[in-house]
């Protein structure tokens, strides 16, 4: 029987993809999206919305009448509107979301969790991730969550890479060297949709990545055979790095959260193991094919061969 779709975060710029992959697939899509926000562009292509908010459980019960499967990629943490927050969107709003998934008929939640985040006890939305995992466990809800590594291709509004490649140079925090897991985020959108709709997956955690991971020297190296221009890594020391989020964490208290995670970076324990993705997805992308797509999306100039 045809699967009944919703998803949470898809006015968001990972969600917007996951909606894009499944109506690719022909599945019957619907979307909770918050009083307010823009769901024009989701209308216009089927999608059926429904007015929801996970900070408001009385609205969510509703949203899951004859839903089969939940994706969310919703979070506070980007705070797109006033008083979202790690505390009030992912914390009690994703508890909200599980507690009721646990008196609907709701098959499955399909989590957007953060790769190791058990390991990254002091870096706040990280930990977060793992508490609603733990969460989901506890409700004894039927749930994959899938762990993806640093996006690739950031959201435009954040991305800090294309502007300096388009330089012909690569600025990194610490160290380039110090390697890590990364994903394009239409790869992790199309895991996301088939997990939605794989009903062999079982319960469990899987780590997103590339076929290796990757630091700033690899990039500038692949970039560099992209354009046929030489790209140069320059790396910002740690401590001034470091001081910097700390001023901007007085005013910004989620860059104090960044900082953390970029310190948790150079410990070398963010790498996927990519057992599962390759298992459940089929073949891993490689760092070469990744980097490829991301360049040409961000509209760098490609050598003529
Ligand atoms: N960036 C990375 O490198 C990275 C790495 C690993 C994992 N991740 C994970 O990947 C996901 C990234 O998502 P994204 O980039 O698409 O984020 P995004 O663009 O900031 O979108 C957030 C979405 O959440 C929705 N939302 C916020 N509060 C909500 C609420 N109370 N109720 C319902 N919906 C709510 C927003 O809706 P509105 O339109 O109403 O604001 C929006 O659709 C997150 O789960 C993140 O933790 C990211």
């Amino acid at each position: 029987m045809e699967k009944s779709i919703l998803m949470i975060g898809g006015t968001g710029y990972l969600g917007s993809k996951v909606i894009r992959e499944l109506l690719h697939r022909g599945v019957k899509v619907s979307a909770m999206v918050r009083e307010g926000s823009d769901a024009k562009g989701l209308e216009a292509k089927g999608v059926r919305v429904i007015t929801g908010d996970l900070t408001k459980p009385e609205t969510i019960l509703p949203a899951l009448k004859d839903i089969d499967v939940v994706i969310t990629t919703a979070i506070g943490y980007s705070q797109r509107k006033i008083g979202d927050s790690l505390k009030t969107v992912d914390d009690r709003g994703n508890q909200n979301l599980i507690d009721a998934i646990s008196v609907s008929t709701v098959k499955r939640l399909v989590f957007t969790s953060i790769l190791t985040a058990e390991k990254a006890r002091d870096v706040p939305h990280f930990w977060q991730k793992k508490l609603i995992e733990d969460y989901m466990v506890k409700k004894k809800i039927h749930y994959v969550s899938l762990r993806p590594g640093a996006f690739l291709d950031q959201n435009p509004q954040q991305d800090q890479v294309s502007a300096g490649l388009k330089q012909g140079k690569i600025k990194v925090f610490g160290s380039s060297v110090n390697k890590c897991s990364n994903i394009l985020t239409d790869d992790l959108a199309k895991y996301l949709a088939m997990a939605a709709m794989d009903d062999s997956i079982p319960d469990c955690q899987i780590d997103i990545g590339m076929t290796e991971p990757v630091n700033a020297r690899m990039m500038a190296q692949y970039a560099t055979e992209y354009t046929g221009k030489p790209v140069k890594v320059s790396v910002m020391p740690w401590w001034i790095m470091g001081t910097l989020f700390s001023v901007m964490g007085l005013f910004k208290p989620f860059m104090r959260d960044l900082k953390k995670m970029f310190g948790y970076f150079l410990t070398g324990q963010y790498i996927a193991d990519t057992t599962l993705q390759q298992k459940y997805f089929g073949e891993v992308p490689t760092v070469k094919d990744s980097m490829f797509r991301y360049f040409e999306q961000i509209g760098l100039p490609k050598a003529m061969n």
